[in-house]
């Protein structure tokens, strides 16, 4: 299992944590932009966003939380992140905004809120490389681990491989050493509050790591 750390609730400012996560074997630094519409909070302008992560090495994730992703992916692009990840529930213009994605070269992820169901990615599931499970309502860092969500995994899976699908599975929201083990078998953990409300970065990615 993959390692993608959100640095949204942490004891430090985003430019060092950032900076303590480079330093650390996380596989990806996950990066959640919240627009004030889509979830309550908003926690980005583009230039900061461009600004925080220009000299970025980690690989990124980035993580949109915003209506009209289409209207951020080209300013995004300029950060070369592996992924962009959107929101089913967050635009009418899904197929134009995996189009638009891919044609810059970016992975494509889609995600869903805990309450949406996964028969409603049905549509999409052979255009994209990575579906977001969110775990928590998106919006926050530090909630709780929402326990059924562990079942949508399941049946997501079951899915793939009925169809003969590679996209990769990642999950959202409230994962710690013990949430973890109930998603052992996930392509991706995020993970954010756990590992960057600690006083050792590497230490808790370590153990995140160690659990099969
Ligand atoms: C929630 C965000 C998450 C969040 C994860 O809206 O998308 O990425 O920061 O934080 P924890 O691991 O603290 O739930
Ligand atoms: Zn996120």
């Amino acid at each position: 299992m993959q390692i993608s750390v959100s640095y949204l609730s942490s004891y430090y400012s985003n430019e060092k944590t950032v900076m303590m996560l480079e330093s650390t074997s996380a596989d990806y630094i996950h990066v959640d932009l919240m627009d004030g519409g889509f979830v309550d909070s908003k926690n980005f302008t583009i230039d900061n966003v461009l600004k925080l992560l220009k000299n970025h090495e980690k690989p990124l994730d980035i993580h949109l939380m915003t209506f009209d992703p289409l209207i951020y992916i080209n300013d995004l692009a300029v950060l070369k992140p592996e992924y962009i990840t959107f929101h089913l529930e967050a635009t009418k213009d899904i197929v134009k905004t995996i189009e638009l994605i891919k044609r810059n070269n970016i992975k494509v992820g889609i995600s869903i809120k805990p309450a949406t169901n996964i028969l409603e990615l049905m549509p999409y599931l052979a255009l994209v490389d990575l579906v977001l499970l969110m775990s928590v309502e998106p919006g926050a860092g530090g909630q709780n681990f929402i326990y059924h969500i562990a079942d949508k995994l399941k049946d997501l899976k079951k899915v793939r491989t009925e169809n003969n699908l590679n996209f990769k599975i990642a999950m959202d929201g409230g994962l710690n050493e013990d949430t973890i083990k109930l998603v052992k078998d996930l392509d991706i953990a995020v993970v954010g509050s756990y590992i960057c409300k600690s006083n050792n970065y590497e230490e808790r990615i370590k153990l995140l790591k160690d659990i099969h």
